[in-house]
């Protein structure tokens, strides 16, 4: 398989890119609600490290796939869908990918302004975003929370149409992200 996305195929790095993403992504939804209602303690501090650390190697991905459609064509739609859904379609990518660059920053931030500089799985210190500022850290603790619910949504959406796709118009859509050479 190519490294490079064509017309009509996706490349291994960018379906690579794209389950890497969505894993790390689903697990940072679970993760992130999960340690937001434990008690403060060294579990919490440890769980909230880690979280970081993978929110920017989210943050890295997502940066490294704008970056790669820059470059290359986007595979187009299959089955020549009304402009309504192409649009849609297109919405929904474009909201998600937006979406998943905001949440990590939206973290950087709020961890900045908290003052709590934080390594990058033990390998470095990321430098603050912002200035120490409790009322800031507290406003992007919500944005990030709503984030999260926007993410869910978007995400639902998203998932809901790759499986129209599969199981409704049987084309190929699903199959192409999986590496799979499809029907059409
Ligand atoms: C795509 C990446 C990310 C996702 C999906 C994600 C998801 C979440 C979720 C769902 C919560 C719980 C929100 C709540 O109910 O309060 C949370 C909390 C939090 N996240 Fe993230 N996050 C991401 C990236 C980051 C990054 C990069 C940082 C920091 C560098 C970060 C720092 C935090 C902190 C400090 C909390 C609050 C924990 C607490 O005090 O309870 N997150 N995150």
């Amino acid at each position: 398989m190519s490294m490079k996305d064509s017309n009509n195929r996706f490349g291994w790095l960018t379906i690579t890119n794209h389950w890497l993403t969505a894993a790390l992504i689903l697990l940072m939804l679970v993760v992130g609600f999960y340690m937001a209602d434990l008690p403060r303690g060294p579990d919490k501090l440890q769980m909230i490290g880690v979280h970081k650390s993978i929110g920017i190697t989210i943050l890295l991905l997502v940066i490294l796939r704008i970056f790669w459609r820059a470059v290359n064509p986007m595979p187009v739609l299959l089955g020549a869908p009304p402009r309504w859904r192409h649009r849609l379609a297109r919405t929904v990518q474009f909201s998600l990918i937006a979406l998943i660059l905001l949440m990590p920053l939206s973290g950087w931030i709020m961890s900045s302004a908290g003052g709590h500089p934080f390594s990058f799985f033990g390998l470095f210190t990321l430098p603050p975003l912002v200035g120490k500022s409790k009322a800031l850290g507290e406003a992007f603790h919500e944005i990030h929370e709503l984030l999260a619910f926007a993410i869910i949504a978007v995400l639902t959406v998203h998932v809901l149409a790759a499986l129209r796709h599969a199981f409704l118009d049987r084309d190929a859509t699903l199959l192409r992200m999986l590496g799979r050479p499809g029907r059409d």
